[in-house]
C-alpha cells in the first residue's frame, strides 16, 4: 500500500530546480496590464483631497481607479459580519491601506506611479496599541466574549496561594516565500478565470463574482500551488484577485498583481498579538484550583478571521491541563494597523503560550520542577475530565508520550547537569524546559468541515485525482494521492495530482485548521471507492463471483479465480460502460459547538506532541541560541512519516522563531518599519537547532479518520513554546532564584537583557 510510505513532497524535485509553477511563473500574455495598489500614509483619517493627475500621466498607466470608480462591491472581507473595503472610501483605517489602483503597461511602471498619488488628509487620532483600544472602548461585538466552567472567583478566594501575571506575546509575519499574486484572464461572455496564490479558492470565486457583478459559474479559479501561505493566503489574496477581475473585466485585457515584499509585509495582517492577563490559585504543591484569564487580543482595523482566532486562543487557554475552576475572558480589540489574520495555529498559540506562562510561573512560585508542576495538572486520562468548554477528552495520549520523551531526551539528567554547568559559568547560562501540546482538530465553524473530491479514471488505467485542498508546500496532495493509490492497489505513479479548480470540486473550505487531509483524504477515499465498486459489480458479474469478494491489491484485480491486471480491468469496465468517473463527499462526524456560550463538541480529536529545548544566552548581550531540541509528536498513523517529521521539523523552527526573534516594530505614527527581511529576521537555516531529534509517537487516532492519521498541519508550532520557556529557566539561573523571570514574546536580545535585569534587581 501506497500509505503510511515516507515518500518525498510530490513536487520537490521542481520546488529545488526552480521548475515548480507559481502565479508569478505562469507565461503571462503579452497583452497583459499590470497592477499595484497607492496606499494611505496616515493611519486614521479623513481623505481631505485626493490629486492623481500626475499617477494618471506616469509612464505606462492605463488607468487609475478609487472606491468610486469600482463597478461592483467594493468588499473583499471573508466574512459576511462586515464589508471590508478593498479601497478606502473616504477613510483611511491603517497605514499602508489600498486608497487606489493602478493599472499600467508593466509591474514596474504600475509600482512606479502608485507612489506618487497626492493625498492629503484630516488626520484623526490613531489607536495602535492593545493598550490604546483598550482606552478608548475599541472592541469588536458588544461585549468581550467569556468561557466558563466551574466558580473561578470562589476557587480563587479560597486557594492557599494566589499568582498573578500579564504577559504580552507579539505578533508574526507569515513571511511565505511566494508573495500575495494573483492573474486574471478574461474569457468570452464575460466570464473570468483567475489564478490565485490562494488557500481558499471558492473564497478567491465568491469575491471576484461580486467584484465584477457575475453569479459565481461565472468565475474559475485555479490554484496548483503556493509558495507558503501558513494561514496568510486564507483571506488576503482577496484584494489581489478581485482587482485583476476588475481590471480584465474593464481592459478586456488579462491582468496581474503581485506585491512586492515591502507591500506584502505594510498592507497584509499578520499573527495577533495577545497580553494574557491571569490570576491563578494553586495547592502547595502546585495544583491548580481556580484560574482566570482576560485575553486581550490586537484585531487591527477590520474584522477578518479575528473572531474565529480569538475563539481559538480560548478553546487552548487549558492546552494539556485540567482546569475545574476556570473563567476566560476574550477582548477583541480594535486599532488602526494591518487587519490581523490566520496563522499557523489560528490563535491556539497565544492561549497556549498563556496557560505554559502561567505552568512556569507556578513552578517557580512553589519552587519546583516545571515538569513536575505540569504533570501534576495534566488531564486524568483514565478520568472523563472536561475542558473549559465542557467537552470530554477522551484520547489523551501525554502521560505517555511526555514518559517517553523524558527517557529519549535523557530530561532529568539534562537538568541536572545545566544546573552545575551554571554555577561554573558566570557569563553564558543555560536552560531547558518541556512543554507539551493538545491542539483542537476541527473547524469550529461547524459548516466548514466538509469536503468534495473528483476522480477519473482513464481507460489506459491511469488516474486524475482533484479535491478541494490547496498545495502549499505542506504535502497534502501527495498524501491524498497516496490515498488514492492505495485504494484502488496501484503505485503512486498511476496518478496524477491535478490543481485545484473550482470548476471541478464546487463550495470548498479554506485549506487550513490543520484538516486538509483529514478532509479531502476522505472524499477522495469516497470517489475512488465508487468506481472501486462499479468495477468490482462489473467483474463480479461476468464471473459470477460475489462483489464483496473482488480484492485490488499490487496493481491487480482479483475476481472469482481470474487475475487482471488493473488496466486490462479498468479497459473492461469501459467497454461494458462502467462510468469510471465520481465525485466524492466527506462531512466530519460528531461535532455540534456553540461558539457564543462556548460548550459543546468543537473539535473531532485533538493532536498531541512535545518538546525538550535546551538554550543558552549570553547574560551580557541577551544572544543566545538554541543547542538542542528534542520532539515527540502524535501524528496517528502517518499517512507519510516524511511529511509529517518534515512538518513538526518547521513548525517547530517557526513557532520558535515567533517567539524568539522575529519582532514587529510600529513607530508612533502607525507606520510598520519591519517591513523587509533587513529589519524582521526569521530563523535561517542555521537556526535549526544543532541537534534535532524528531521522532513520531506510534499509536491510530481513536477516531475513524482516513487511515487513522492525524492532521499535522499547525500543533507542532506550538511545540516552539518549549525555546521561550527554557529561555526564562536561563534567565532565572542568572539571579538568586526569588524573583520570577517573567520573560514576554517574542525574547529579543532586549527583552532577556531586561528580564536578567530583573531577577538581579
Ligand atoms: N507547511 C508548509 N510547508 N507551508 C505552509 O504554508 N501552512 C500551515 C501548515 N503547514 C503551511 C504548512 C497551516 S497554517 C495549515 S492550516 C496547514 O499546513 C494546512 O494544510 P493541511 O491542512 O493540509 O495540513
Ligand atoms: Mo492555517 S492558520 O489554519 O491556514
Amino acid at each position: 500500500m501506497s500509505v503510511h510510505k515516507p515518500l518525498p513532497h510530490d513536487t520537490a524535485p521542481l520546488h529545488v530546480t526552480g521548475s515548480a509553477r507559481y502565479v508569478d511563473d505562469i507565461p503571462t500574455p503579452a497583452n497583459a496590464v499590470h497592477l499595484a495598489f497607492g496606499l494611505s500614509t496616515c493611519a486614521h483619517g479623513e481623505i481631505k483631497n485626493m490629486d492623481l493627475s500626475q499617477v494618471r500621466a506616469a509612464d505606462g498607466v492605463i488607468a487609475v481607479l478609487t472606491a468610486a470608480d469600482l463597478p461592483h462591491h467594493n468588499d473583499v472581507s471573508p466574512t459576511p459580519l462586515e464589508v471590508e473595503p478593498m479601497l478606502a472610501e473616504r477613510e483611511v483605517k491603517y497605514l499602508g491601506q489600498p486608497v487606489f489602483l493602478v493599472i499600467a503597461e508593466s509591474h514596474l511602471q504600475a509600482r512606479k506611479a502608485a507612489k506618487i498619488g497626492q493625498i492629503t488628509y484630516n488626520e484623526k487620532p490613531a489607536l495602535l496599541t492593545i493598550e490604546d483600544a483598550l482606552a478608548a472602548g475599541e472592541i469588536f461585538e458588544d461585549a468581550p466574549r467569556h468561557y466558563t466552567k466551574g466558580d473561578a472567583e470562589s476557587a480563587l478566594t479560597a486557594a492557599p496561594k494566589v499568582i498573578e501575571g500579564s504577559m504580552n506575546i507579539g505578533g508574526q509575519e507569515h513571511f511565505y516565500l511566494e508573495g500575495q499574486a494573483a492573474l486574471a484572464l478574461p474569457q468570452e461572455g464575460g466570464d473570468m478565470v483567475v489564478h490565485s496564490s490562494s488557500q481558499h479558492p471558492t473564497e478567491i470565486q465568491h469575491k471576484v463574482a461580486e467584484a465584477i457583478g457575475v453569479p459565481m459559474h461565472g468565475v474559475r479559479v485555479e490554484v496548483r500551488r503556493m509558495g507558503g501561505g501558513f494561514g496568510g493566503k486564507e483571506s488576503q489574496g482577496n484584494a489581489l484577485a478581485c482587482s485583476c477581475a476588475v481590471a480584465a473585466q474593464l481592459t478586456g485585457r488579462p491582468a496581474k498583481m503581485r506585491y512586492d515584499r515591502d507591500d506584502d509585509m505594510v498592507i497584509t495582517g499578520k499573527r495577533h498579538d495577545f497580553r494574557i492577563d491571569y490570576k491563578v490559585g494553586v495547592t502547595e504543591e502546585g495544583r491548580i484550583l481556580g484560574l482566570a484569564f482576560e485575553q486581550y487580543c490586537r484585531c487591527g482595523w477590520s474584522l477578518d478571521l479575528s473572531l474565529p482566532v480569538a475563539d481559538r486562543a480560548m478553546l487552548h487557554a487549558d492546552n494539556a491541563y485540567h482546569l475545574e475552576h476556570v473563567s476566560i475572558r476574550s477582548h477583541r480589540l480594535r486599532t488602526n494597523t494591518q487587519s490581523n489574520t490566520a496563522f499557523r495555529g489560528f490563535g491556539g498559540p497565544q492561549g497556549m503560550v498563556g496557560i505554559e506562562r502561567v505552568l512556569d510561573h507556578i513552578a517557580h512560585a512553589v519552587g519546583r520542577d516545571p515538569l513536575e508542576v505540569r504533570r501534576l495538572n495534566y488531564y486524568d486520562a483514565g478520568s472523563p475530565q472536561t475542558t473549559p468548554y465542557h467537552m470530554v477528552v477522551e484520547d489523551f495520549v501525554l502521560d505517555e508520550l511526555t514518559d517517553a520523551l523524558v527517557v529519549s531526551a535523557d530530561y532529568t539528567a539534562r537538568r541536572d547537569a545545566i544546573a552545575e554547568w551554571n554555577a561554573q559559568n558566570p557569563l553564558l547560562k543555560r536552560g531547558i524546559a518541556l512543554t507539551p501540546v493538545k491542539f483542537g482538530i476541527s473547524f469550529t465553524l461547524t459548516h466548514l468541515n466538509q469536503a468534495g473530491a473528483l476522480v477519473h479514471v482513464y481507460q489506459d488505467g491511469s488516474i486524475h485525482m482533484n479535491h478541494g485542498g490547496t498545495e502549499m508546500g505542506q504535502g497534502l496532495f501527495q498524501k491524498v494521492a497516496q490515498v488514492a493509490a492505495s485504494r484502488f492497489g496501484v503505485t503512486l505513479d498511476k496518478v496524477k495530482i491535478t490543481a485545484t479548480d473550482t470548476g471541478k470540486v464546487p463550495n470548498t473550505s479554506a485549506t487550513a485548521a490543520s484538516s486538509g487531509s483529514d478532509l479531502n483524504g476522505m472524499a477522495v477515499k469516497a470517489a475512488c471507492d465508487t468506481i472501486r465498486d462499479r468495477i468490482a459489480a462489473f467483474l463480479a458479474e461476468e464471473h459470477q463471483a460475489d462483489p464483496a469478494t473482488v480484492r485490488f491489491e499490487a496493481g491487480r484485480v482479483l475476481v472469482g479465480g481470474a487475475d487482471y491486471s488493473f488496466e486490462d480491468a479498468v479497459h473492461k469496465a469501459y467497454m461494458g460502460r462502467v462510468s469510471l468517473s465520481a465525485t466524492g463527499f466527506y462531512k466530519t462526524p460528531k461535532i455540534v459547538w456553540d461558539r457564543i456560550k462556548g460548550t459543546g463538541r468543537p473539535f473531532f480529536y485533538f493532536a498531541y506532541g512535545a518538546a525538550v529545548t535546551e538554550v543558552v544566552i549570553d547574560t551580557l548581550t541577551g544572544e543566545n541560541r538554541i543547542l538542542r531540541a528534542d520532539i515527540l509528536h502524535d501524528c496517528g498513523t502517518s499517512l507519510n512519516p516524511a511529511l509529517d517529521i518534515g512538518q513538526i521539523e518547521g513548525g517547530y523552527v517557526q513557532g520558535a522563531g515567533w517567539l524568539t526573534m522575529e519582532e514587529l516594530v510600529w513607530d508612533d505614527r502607525g507606520a510598520l518599519r519591519t517591513h523587509a527581511p533587513s529589519t524582521y529576521k526569521i530563523p535561517a537555516a542555521g537556526d535549526t537547532p544543532p541537534i534535532f531529534n524528531v521522532a513520531l509517537w506510534d499509536g491510530a487516532n481513536r477516531e475513524d479518520t482516513i487511515y487513522r492519521s492525524k492532521a499535522v498541519g499547525e500543533p507542532p508550532l506550538m511545540l516552539g513554546i518549549s525555546a521561550l520557556m527554557a529561555l526564562g529557566d536561563a534567565v532565572a539561573a542568572c539571579g538568586d532564584g526569588t524573583v520570577y523571570p517573567a520573560l514576554d514574546a517574542p525574547a529579543t536580545p532586549e527583552r532577556i537583557l531586561w528580564a536578567i535585569d530583573r531577577v538581579q534587581a
